[in-house]
C-alpha cells in the first residue's frame, strides 16, 4: 500500500513522509491479543510489538472500558544483561495525534545512532490513545468515504480567510464537525479520555510494565545462572522505574507534562521543539509563530547567497530582496487573475494559497526543502507549474481507494485528525463559546504573526470551536519540578531536564524553550544554529555529544550552549548523515 495513503497528523510534529523499511501496513495487529502484562511480539521484521491493556478512565477504577495501546521497540544492539545496555527510552513525535510506531518505523535507527555511545539503548514508542494502531481509535465520522468527501468539500471552500462568505462556511461545517464527534462518543468512547494527563498515565503503566517483564526475566535468568540475577533485581527495587524520554514538538508539551506530573518517574528527559505548555493548554496557539517569516527571509538570503546552487536566483539579481520582489509579484498576480492548470485531467487552480502553501514543508525542513523550493518557484515563474502541483497534492486531502481498504483489518488506512482535534482541543479552554466575531479577529492576529503560516495556523483553535466534548481530565500546570537529585530520591527527578531548539523554528520558537526551561530548576536548554522544525532534523556532531553524556551521566551543560550543525540547505550533509525527517501540518491545506 502507498506509504501516502495513510494521513498522520503533524500540526507540531516530526511525522513523516518517506516511506520507511517496513510499511506501517506491513504487520497486522489484529495477531496480538491485547493483555494486561506486557507481551512482546516480533514485527515489522526488527521491531517488536505488544498491545498493553490500560483502563480507559484512569480517574475512576470502577469504569469497565479499557484501551488496547500499540507499543513497539527497535532493540539495543546488546542484551539487557549486558553491562553496555542502557536502558529504554520512550519517543514521541508529537502532533499531537501522531503515530509513535510510525515514527519508530522511520526514525528509530536515527534516534539509536544518536544515543548510542559507550550505551546501547533500545527506543520505544507507542500510538497514543485515540491514534493509529491504538484501540479504540478516535474516529468521528466511522467511514473513510464520507470522510474524504467531506475534506474534499471543505478544501473546495478554499482557506479560512478567503472570504467573508468561506469564514461562515467553514464555521457552519466546524460545529456540525463537532456535532458528529459528540453523537459519535457512546458509551466507551475514547473522546472524552484523549488528553495528555492520561497519556502520562499510560506511559508509567508501560515504564512499570517494562521493568516488571525485565525482573520476571532477571529472576528465570537468576534460577539458571544464580545469584547475579538476584542482585540486579534488588538494585532495582531500590526506586520506582524511572523513564528515559525524548520528545518532539507536542512531544515537548507530553514530556513537560510528565516531568510536571510525575517528577519522581524522571531518570533522563530531552525536549526538542519546544511549545510553550501554558499557551498549548489554554488552546490559545498564540506562541508558535514568532521566528516563521524569518525562515522565508532566510529562505532568500540564503539562496541569494548559494548562486548556482539555487535556481531561483538569476544572473540578473543584486540582492537578495530582488528574489523576493518577484516572487511576491507573482503572487500577488495570481492573488488578482488565478491560473487554471490540468494535472492530467484534474483542473488545479493556482492562487496566492498556492504559492504560501509551496512554502509550507520548506520552512519546516530547510535542509531537505530549500534547493527543492528554489526549483519549484523558479519553475513557476517561468510557467512550468509541475513541481508545484507536486507541493500542492502533498498537503490536499487524498482519496482512499475505498473498495480495497473495505475488508482491511489494518487500521492505519484511517485519519488521526479526529484524534489530533480531540486531544488538543480538550487540552485546552473550552471554545466553543468564543463566537464567530472573535475567530475573525484572531485570524488576523495570527496572519499578523505569520502571513505564510497565520492563515493555516488559525484552523487549529477554529476547529475546537466546534467540540463541545470536555474531557474527564485536564492538566494546566504549573509546568515546573523539584531540584534533581543524582542519588535517587523520591519525588525528585535523577536529572535536570534537556531542552533543544533550532535558532530559528517555524512553529516552536526558541523563546519557548527559553521559557519552559525557565520553571525547571537546573534545566537547561541547548541552540543549535540550524534552521527548521526540532534540532534532530538537521544533523550535529556537537548535540549528538550533548545528548549522549546526558543519557549516560545525566549531566546538562550550561543553559544558552550553542551547537553548530554538520551541514545547511545549501550544503548538505554526506549520505551516511541522517536527519529526522520532518513532517507539515496536514490539516487544511
Ligand atoms: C456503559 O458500558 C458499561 C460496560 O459495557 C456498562 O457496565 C455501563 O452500565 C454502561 N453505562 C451506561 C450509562 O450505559
Ligand atoms: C517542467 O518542470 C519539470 C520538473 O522540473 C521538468 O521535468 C519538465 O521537463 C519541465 N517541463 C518543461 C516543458 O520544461
Ligand atoms: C469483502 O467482503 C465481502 C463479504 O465478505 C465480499 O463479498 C467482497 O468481495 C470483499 N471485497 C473485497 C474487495 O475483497
Ligand atoms: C565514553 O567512554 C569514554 C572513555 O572511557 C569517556 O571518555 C566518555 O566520557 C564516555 N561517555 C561519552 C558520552 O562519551
Amino acid at each position: 500500500m502507498a506509504m501516502r495513503s495513510f494521513s498522520l497528523l503533524g500540526l507540531l510534529g516530526l511525522s513523516g513522509f518517506a516511506a520507511a523499511a517496513a510499511g506501517i501496513n506491513d504487520f497486522d495487529w489484529d495477531s496480538i491479543t491485547p493483555s494486561r502484562k506486557l507481551e512482546y511480539h516480533p514485527c515489522y521484521e526488527e521491531l517488536q510489538c505488544a498491545r498493553l491493556v490500560v483502563p480507559l478512565d484512569w480517574l475512576d477504577d470502577t469504569n469497565p472500558h479499557t484501551v488496547a495501546v500499540a507499543i513497539a521497540k527497535l532493540p539495543a544492539k546488546v542484551p539487557d544483561d549486558d553491562p553496555a545496555f542502557g536502558g529504554t527510552i520512550f519517543t514521541n513525535p508529537g502532533g499531537p495525534g501522531g503515530s509513535g510506531i510510525g515514527f519508530l518505523l522511520r526514525e528509530g535507527h536515527i534516534l539509536q545512532d544518536v544515543a548510542d555511545g559507550n550505551r546501547s539503548y533500545e527506543i520505544l514508542s507507542w500510538d497514543p490513545r485515540g491514534v493509529g494502531f491504538t484501540s479504540p481509535k478516535a474516529d468521528c465520522y466511522g467511514d473513510i468515504a464520507t470522510r474524504d468527501v467531506a475534506e474534499l468539500q471543505e478544501k473546495a471552500i478554499g482557506p479560512l480567510d478567503a472570504s467573508e462568505d468561506a469564514l461562515k462556511r467553514h464555521w457552519a461545517r466546524t460545529q456540525a464537525y463537532g456535532k458528529l464527534c459528540a453523537d459519535s462518543a457512546v458509551n466507551g468512547s475514547i473522546l472524552p479520555f484523549l488528553t495528555t494527563p492520561s497519556v502520562v498515565r499510560d506511559m508509567v503503566a508501560i515504564l512499570d510494565e517494562i521493568h516488571e517483564l525485565r525482573d520476571t526475566e532477571s529472576r528465570s535468568a537468576e534460577a539458571t545462572d544464580g545469584g547475579d540475577g538476584q542482585k540486579r533485581l534488588e538494585l532495582r527495587k531500590a526506586d520506582v522505574p524511572r523513564i528515559q524520554y525524548w520528545g518532539f514538538s507536542y512531544g515537548s508539551i507530553l514530556g513537560n507534562t510528565f516531568a510536571s506530573m510525575e517528577p519522581g518517574r524522571v531518570g533522563r528527559l530531552i525536549i526538542d521543539g519546544i511549545s510553550n505548555a501554558n499557551d498549548y493548554m489554554a488552546g490559545t496557539w498564540l506562541k508558535n509563530l514568532q521566528d516563521t517569516e524569518k525562515i522565508v527571509e532566510y529562505f532568500y538570503k540564503s539562496c541569494f547567497e548559494a548562486g548556482d546552487k539555487c535556481a531561483l536566483r538569476k544572473p540578473s539579481d543584486s540582492k537578495w530582496e530582488d528574489l523576493r520582489t518577484r516572487v511576491d509579484d507573482f503572487k500577488a498576480q495570481v492573488a488578482d487573475v488565478p491560473i487554471s492548470v490540468f494535472n492530467d485531467k484534474r483542473i488545479v487552480v493556482i492562487s496566492a494559497t498556492e504559492i504560501l502553501t509551496a512554502f509550507r514543508r520548506p520552512v519546516y525542513d530547510p535542509l531537505k526543502s530549500f534547493a527543492r523550493l528554489g526549483q519549484v518557484l523558479s519553475d513557476a515563474l517561468e510557467g512550468n507549474y509541475t513541481l508545484l502541483l507536486e507541493d500542492i497534492d502533498s498537503v490536499g486531502p487524498k482519496l482512499h481507494d475505498v473498495c480495497s481498504l473495505q475488508n482491511s483489518s489494518t487500521i492505519a488506512t484511517i485519519s488521526d485528525k479526529d484524534a489530533s482535534h480531540n486531544i488538543m482541543c480538550g487540552d485546552g479552554e473550552d471554545a466553543t463559546k468564543l463566537g464567530l466575531p472573535y475567530f475573525r479577529d484572531y485570524i488576523q492576529e495570527l496572519k499578523g504573526q505569520s502571513e505564510t503560516l497565520g492563515w493555516y495556523w488559525a484552523t487549529i483553535r477554529f476547529a475546537c470551536s466546534g467540540l463541545a466534548i470536555r474531557p474527564k481530565w485536564r492538566f494546566t500546570g504549573p509546568f515546573t519540578t523539584p531540584e534533581h537529585d543524582a542519588s535517587i530520591v523520591e519525588g525528585r527527578p535523577a536529572a535536570p531536564l534537556l531542552f533543544f531548539s533550532t535558532r530559528l523554528d517555524p512553529v516552536t520558537p526558541l523563546r519557548n524553550a527559553v521559557a519552559m526551561a525557565e520553571n525547571h530548576p537546573g534545566a537547561a536548554w541547548v541552540v543549535q544554529e540550524s534552521t527548521g522544525h526540532c534540532a534532530l532534523s538537521t544533523p550535529s556532531e556537537c548535540s549528538k555529544k550533548i545528548v549522549q553524556e546526558y543519557l549516560e551521566f545525566g549531566t546538562v551543560p550550561e543553559s544558552g550552549t550553542s551547537c553548530q550543525p554538520d551541514c545547511d540547505p545549501w550544503n548538505p550533509c554526506e549520505e551516511d548523515k541522517l536527519a529526522m525527517k520532518v513532517n507539515i501540518a496536514e490539516h487544511i491545506a
